[in-house]
């Protein structure tokens, strides 16, 4: 509490006036052996709750280390990440896996699934992380019909999903410990369009729900679902 109070006093901000999410001033330069390389150079962005964002941009623009960063699973090299009003830099490395595993869902173009394990058993495995523990709840199976998986294909392997399937799973897997934010990095950018018209869906359906999305995408007609479209350009935001 007594971090929060100074949170307070050095933003001027009380807890409620909080954005979702705030980038303040993020740097991040990854040290490559040709230099260092700047992928963000001073974003500032707020994000409110039930907020639904497209983030674009050419490759290389940043898009993925955004997305990084406001999924914490990057720290930034200067400035503030601030999920509901608490400065994320300023956690331990346990407190920091504890608020990404509860705040966010994420889903990638390449789905990313473990090959080795079922599509059922996929989605149970954050269940399993957090409750050290096989899920007893039918939660991991309540949500794969949530997101319109077939019950018939639980025990098919990624390999035997098309991608379509393959990205409800994901989906699945990202909501199972209901996060306020889903992050998806190029999500239909591996789908046919019908396909990624038929994710999109999902994702319409997770924000009628309350969630805050965050959607980057190439594609104009994907991007039309946001309300709001942050535009980055060599690291840096060019319109939002
Ligand atoms: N882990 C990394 N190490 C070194 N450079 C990286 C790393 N990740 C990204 N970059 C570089 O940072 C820039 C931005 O990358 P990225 O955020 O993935 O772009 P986008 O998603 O917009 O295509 C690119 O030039 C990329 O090569
Ligand atoms: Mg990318």
């Amino acid at each position: 509490m007594v971090e929060i109070k100074v949170e307070e006093a050095l933003t001027g901000l009380s807890m409620s006036e909080f954005p979702l999410i705030r980038l303040a001033d993020v740097t991040k330069v990854y040290h490559l052996e040709s230099g260092d390389f700047k992928a963000l150079d001073h974003v500032s962005l707020d994000i409110n709750d039930n907020e639904f964002v497209a983030i674009m941009g050419p490759s290389g623009s940043g898009k993925s280390t955004i997305m990084n960063q406001l999924g914490i699973l990057d720290i930034p090299t200067s400035g503030e990440l601030y999920i509901e009003g608490k400065n994320v830099s300023n956690m331990t490395n346990l407190e920091r896996t504890h608020i990404r595993r509860d705040t966010v869902g994420y889903i990638f173009q390449k789905f990313y699934l473990i090959p080795l394990l079922s599509a059922y058993e996929n989605v149970e495995y954050p269940l399993i992380l957090k409750y050290k523990k096989r899920d007893t709840t039918g939660k991991a199976a309540a949500v794969l019909k949530s997101v319109g998986f077939d019950e018939e294909l639980s025990a098919h392997r990624p390999n035997q999903l098309s991608g379509g399937q393959q990205q409800r799973v994901a989906i699945a897997r990202a909501l199972v410990n209901d996060p306020k934010i889903m992050l998806c990095d190029e999500p239909t950018g591996n789908l046919d369009r019908k396909t990624g018209f038929q994710i999109m869906d999902i994702l319409v359906g997770l924000h009628n729900e309350g969630k805050t999305v965050i959607l980057v995408t190439h594609d104009p007609k994907i991007a039309e679902y946001a309300h709001r479209i942050i535009e980055l350009e060599d690291g840096r935001i060019v319109a939002s």
